[in-house]
């Protein structure tokens, strides 16, 4: 199940299967869903069409591709108007899928549809060999196209590489519609490594949406695309950083300005030494800052890359034509020829992108999985906004964790679940979710998942406290989630410091919040004492009774413990 589409105004979720499309209730996943059939074909398994993208197209029909039978194609899915009763049929017409969708469930494979075009990165041949960044025009009868170069791999360089293409997002530059561009996010062999090194590198990529390719050279091949590396490293003690080279996943977190959303991005490691898995998050403003800086450049076969450091053609490459503000190159067919070779040969930018404070807010090393899927949520606590993490594991777990930014600006990283959703997962793409479910897909099936379970904190204030879960709080009875809205007073929450003396101050005083439980032993000996945390957060601190009026500290531990002491003694934790 590869293609997920979720209307949250109608209450819908598409999703795209093996030769069939179904139509679930988004709140109530368990009822029967609708299906439609999608297969033409009378073919063994593995030519069965594999539904691979499901993107809206107008108010009333939603845009379907799969893989055919190794014959990508794509038709329309009619929904109608009424949202109760959803007409749910395909379309007679099919398109030819070729440039939109992958010839295999496998591929890796990204595209997106905006204002009557799609947008795709994707393998345009049977062997998967060839892949290419693509713009199909599918309003009319026309289906033009503008592509990458084919076979070049100073453009894309994704030979015989898996998950080659992990994103595409649609972000306006400026406010004026003329810069609108279209970014990909996708990892390939560094060609800028040199010809013997295997290396892969993350890259992010972008074209202008009102880019109609050359007139004299470059025809329907784009003139506006350019690329940048993706760096998320730790820093090492003597300037050698550990890499995490590999792009798995990326997600837009949308903010109040359109044009400066947070990039999240799941890495992880090529090293033969570790696997490791790290989450960094970059800025819009240090994406354009690559592109608006120095070209790499390539002198010949036997040169190695160096910052271009001639003089850069006039309208400077990768700038959007401008109907409205430039009387002479209303449209990149009227670029100079000077700028049009200028871009046949440099499309990749001299300066990385680094992430944001310079290092990734959550890493993953040598751990029993791989991150491989991301969703952010960001939520209102007491103490500030937090960005919630919702990440899918290699084996089926979603890991649950917030970046909290500590006093000295350092963060620490809080894993506040893990849970597992299904056996053998092949990691998915959970879809966002704001109206607080989250959905998960993988070869088995879909799942849904509330984003907080604040009730499995325990039945205390200081437990509630303790999880640090930005979405959940303490209203003076339960644990239960937060609202910004809600009453002052009785909320208790601390995610930054989980000081439950601090938010629970009838902690110590309240005899009911502590459970008495008395324990018999013998002189000399040893007794276990049991207690079992309730988060994952929770510290338990082992207070020694020593007289009526002294206590005294004997331990702090994640866990229960065994204790040898002189008795009779009393322990409070
Ligand atoms: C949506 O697109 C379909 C397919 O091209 C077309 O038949 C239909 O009339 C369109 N509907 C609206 C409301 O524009
Ligand atoms: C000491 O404690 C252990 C385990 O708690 C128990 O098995 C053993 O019988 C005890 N010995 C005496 C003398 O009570």
């Amino acid at each position: 199940y590869q293609a997920l589409l979720l209307d949250e105004d109608k209450g819908w979720l598409l999703v795209g299967g093996k030769d069939h499309i179904y139509l679930l209730k988004s709140d109530s996943l368990d009822q029967p869903s609708r299906k439609v059939k999608t297969q033409r074909f009378s073919v063994a398994t593995e030519c069965a069409n594999f539904v691979r993208l499901l993107q809206p197209f107008n108010k009333t029909h939603v845009y379907a591709c799969g893989t055919g039978a190794f014959h990508p194609q794509c038709t329309y899915l009619h929904l109608g108007h009424n949202t109760e009763e959803p007409l749910f049929t395909l379309s007679h017409t099919v398109e030819s899928g070729r440039g939109k969708c992958p010839f295999s469930p496998k591929e890796p494979f990204t595209a997106r549809l905006t204002d009557g075009d799609l947008y795709a990165g994707t393998s345009v041949d049977f062997m998967g060999a060839n892949a290419a960044i693509f713009r199909t025009s599918i309003q009319g009868s026309s289906q033009h196209y503008i592509r990458t170069e084919a076979f070049d791999h100073n453009w894309l360089n994704g030979e015989k590489l898996r998950s080659y293409f992990v994103g595409s997002f649609s972000i306006p530059d400026t406010r004026s519609p003329d810069d609108d561009k279209v970014y990909f996010f996708f990892k390939e062999r560094a060609v800028e490594a040199g010809q013997w090194d295997k290396r892969v590198y993350s890259r992010v990529a972008r074209v202008c949406k009102n880019d109609l390719g050359g007139r004299r050279s470059l025809i329907n091949r784009w003139t506006t695309f350019l690329k940048a590396r993706l760096v998320c490293s730790v820093p090492g003690p003597s300037g050698v950083d550990t890499q995490f080279d590999e792009l798995e996943d990326i997600f837009v977190l949308e903010t109040k300005d359109p044009q400066n959303p947070s990039i999240y991005g799941v890495f992880s490691t090529s090293s033969s030494i570790f696997r490791g898995s790290a989450v960094c998050v970059f800025s819009m403003a240090s994406i354009r800052a690559a592109f608006n800086g120095p070209f790499a450049h390539k002198e010949g076969p036997d040169y190695r890359w160096v910052e271009y450091k001639g003089r850069i053609p006039y309208p400077r490459p990768g700038t959007c034509p401008s109907e409205t503000y430039d009387a002479l190159h209303k449209s990149t067919k009227d670029f100079p020829d000077e700028v049009v070779s200028f871009m046949r040969q440099h499309q990749l930018m001299w300066e990385p992108v680094l992430p944001l404070g310079g290092r990734p807010i959550l890493t993953r090393v040598n751990s029993a999985y791989m991150l491989k899927k991301v969703v952010v949520d960001r939520v209102d606590a007491e103490d500030g906004p937090y960005d919630v993490l919702h990440l899918g594991t290699d084996d089926g777990k979603v890991v649950k964790a917030v970046s909290v930014i500590k006093d000295n600006w350092g963060t620490e990283e809080v894993i506040l679940e893990e849970l597992t959703v299904f056996q053998k997962c092949s990691p998915l793409p959970p879809p966002s979710a704001p109206q607080q479910q989250l959905y998960v897909s993988s070869e088995l099936g879909v799942a849904q998942l509330g984003l907080q379970r604040c009730e499995l904190y325990g039945t205390g204030c200081a437990e509630c406290c303790l999880a640090r879960d930005p979405y959940c709080s303490w209203d003076g009875q339960t644990c239960s989630r937060y609202f910004a809205m809600s009453r002052r007073r009785a909320r208790r929450q601390d995610v930054k410091y989980g000081d439950p003396w601090s938010q629970c101050p009838d902690t110590e005083d309240d005899s009911d919040s502590v459970e008495v439980k008395v324990v018999y032993g013998v002189e000399g000996n040893s007794t276990f004492l049991e207690c079992v945390p309730r988060s994952s957060q929770a510290e338990l601190r082992w207070t020694l009774q020593v007289s009526d009026s002294q206590q005294q500290t004997v331990g702090q531990t994640h866990e229960s413990r065994e204790v040898s002491l002189p008795l009779p003694f009393q322990f409070s934790h």
